[in-house]
């Protein structure tokens, strides 16, 4: 591991007992997002799910709230997020790495959904992390990912990066998603523009939040 990404363990190790409490007080995104996506997977009876970045499994609860059949593996560099994922009960297996490599020991084409939610900002890597989303997908297979926003001709939107307790986060324009989605040959079916939090001093951290399919 690098020293970016022990510092970044760090962090969310230190987080992660209160940050179930902090995404309800900040209004995350996700809970509500997976909501009006949920019908992405229909079809699909038993879900295979690779949630990335995992955290305390907040997206795999509130998947498993709104459907039954859901299979779902998690993958985290923080132990202490994972703990936590682990007493919730909803994972079949999860496992520790640094997301800025390759995927360790998953074959290609195992996952109908992946998810990739509140970390890709994190990545020095963003593109290892998302062509390996491509290769677990199996073809028909979904991709959930949010990124955060930054629009260098928009004078209200946030910094390309920011530094917040010796972590960098890295916003991307939506130009830049959709030609990576592209380049990646995933097929985008929504490109929403969402508050993905607020901040304790009450702004609203905007997000791209996207689905993809792998069409081949
Ligand atoms: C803001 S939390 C999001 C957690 C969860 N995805 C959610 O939406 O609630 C970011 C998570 O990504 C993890 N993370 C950050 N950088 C990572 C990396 N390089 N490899 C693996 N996990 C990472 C953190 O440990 C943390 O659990």
């Amino acid at each position: 591991m690098n020293q970016t990404s022990e510092r970044v363990t760090r962090a969310f190790d230190s987080w992660a007992d209160r940050y179930d409490e902090d995404m309800r007080k900040s209004q995350y995104f996700s809970p509500e997002w997976i909501a009006r996506h949920v019908y992405d997977l229909d079809g699909v009876p038993e879900c295979r799910v690779l949630d990335l970045g995992c955290g305390t499994g907040i997206n795999v609860k509130a998947l498993c709230d709104l459907r039954t059949g859901i299979r779902a593996d998690g993958i985290d560099v923080s132990t202490k997020m994972l703990e936590h994922a682990r007493a919730c009960n909803r994972y079949e297996t999860l496992c520790t790495h640094d997301l800025n490599s390759r995927l360790p020991d998953i074959h290609s084409e195992t996952f109908d959904l992946v998810i990739a939610f509140g970390f890709l900002e994190l990545l020095a890597d963003v593109g290892t992390c998302l062509s390996e989303c491509r290769r677990v997908l199996r073809v028909g297979g979904t991709l959930w990912a949010s990124f955060r926003r930054f629009e260098g001709g928009d004078d209200r939107s946030p910094p390309r990066q920011i530094s917040l307790g010796g972590v960098t986060l890295i916003g991307y324009s939506a130009d830049e998603i959709l030609n990576m989605m592209s380049h990646l040959e995933l097929r985008v079916t929504a490109f929403d523009t969402v508050v993905g939090y607020i901040t304790e001093m009450g702004f609203p951290c905007p997000f791209y939040v996207l689905s993809a399919s792998k069409t081949q």
